[in-house]
């Protein structure tokens, strides 16, 4: 018997965190049964969650579109059924990287995910390592958990290192890659990306000269999708005699042939958490999610 009017709900794909969820904050557990026709479309199935206070977790990797699409068809049954609260857990959070016009003519689709969230009766949004916290301004509360602490202490507990240094692949990523080498203790140097921002091209350079032979890297990033900004920072990290590469990120999507990419440009081992499931998904962000709830 369930101590709380907590219920946590998501579909197959998202149930091993959203199951741990429910053991550690000893609220019941709902499956949102989901299906996919032949042509791309979802069909969702779940039991009435009336005056419940509904913890939906679902994260939106890809096929982007089509989860979004399904997290959206969850929340609609849970407000149409008249639940009393409605609070997404989206480990990874789609769209989070167009979060300005960076073209003229182009729109802030994290704007767009906000204001249908909103509109579907959303009231609360928690993400984990977003791209761009600051842009989840939206009308109910957002709240940016962070796993850069369990990362960095998988590290410090697993991985022997020659003389490290932590490395941010560009200046937007400095904060992330600081908070991680404070607390292994170790130096951080940023490296500078710059991205032709028609053809999605990017190079990476070096910001000051610092000496990296034979240290090894930590290269530590929000997530891997092409795994593009990783191999120029490795590479360019190499031709500087770097010793081992190795690559720390919260949200591993790894497109196409990115891991295989990854591992020929040098690099040595990446490590991430489990908000996409993946081969590198060495810390689980359960008790993180868990936590928040049972600090509230
Ligand atoms: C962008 O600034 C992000 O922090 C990541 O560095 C980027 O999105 C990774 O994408 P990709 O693996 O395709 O280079």
């Amino acid at each position: 018997m369930q101590k709380n009017n907590t219920v946590i709900i998501s579909d197959k794909r998202n149930s091993s965190l959203a199951n741990k969820i429910s053991l550690d904050l000893d609220a019941q557990y709902r499956n949102a049964e989901l299906r996919v026709f032949p042509d791309g479309e979802s069909k969702i199935r779940l039991d009435n969650v009336a005056k419940r206070n509904c913890i939906i977790v679902h994260s939106t990797y890809p096929p982007t579109d089509q989860h979004l699409m399904q997290l959206f068809m969850i929340i609609y049954k849970c407000r149409g059924d008249g639940a009393n609260d409605i609070c997404v857990v989206s480990p990874y959070l789609a769209y989070t990287r167009q979060d300005k016009v960076f073209v003229d003519g182009e729109i802030v689709s994290i704007n767009l995910v906000g204001r249908i969230l909103e509109s579907l009766g959303t009231t609360k949004l928690i993400t984990i390592d977003s791209h761009s916290p600051n842009s989840l301004n939206y009308s109910f509360k957002t709240v940016d958990l962070t796993a850069i602490p369990s990362l960095a202490s998988y590290v410090k507990k697993n991985i022997t290192l020659n003389n490290p240094i932590v490395i941010s692949p560009d200046e937007g990523g400095i904060e992330r890659a600081r908070k991680f080498a404070g607390i292994i203790d170790v130096n951080m140097l940023s490296l500078v990306k710059t991205r032709d921002r028609f053809t999605g091209d990017i190079s990476i350079s070096l910001s000051e000269q610092k000496t990296l032979k034979k240290r090894d890297a930590l290269i530590v990033d929000d997530m891997i999708s092409t795994g593009n900004s990783i191999i120029k920072a490795t590479e360019i990290l190499k031709k500087n005699n770097i010793g081992d590469v190795f690559v720390i990120c919260t949200h591993a999507l790894l497109v196409d042939d990115a891991k295989e990419k990854l591992f020929k440009a040098g690099v040595k081992e990446v490590i991430s958490t489990n908000s996409i499931p993946n081969d590198f998904a060495k810390v689980d962000l359960g008790s993180l999610i868990s936590n928040y709830f049972l600090d509230q």
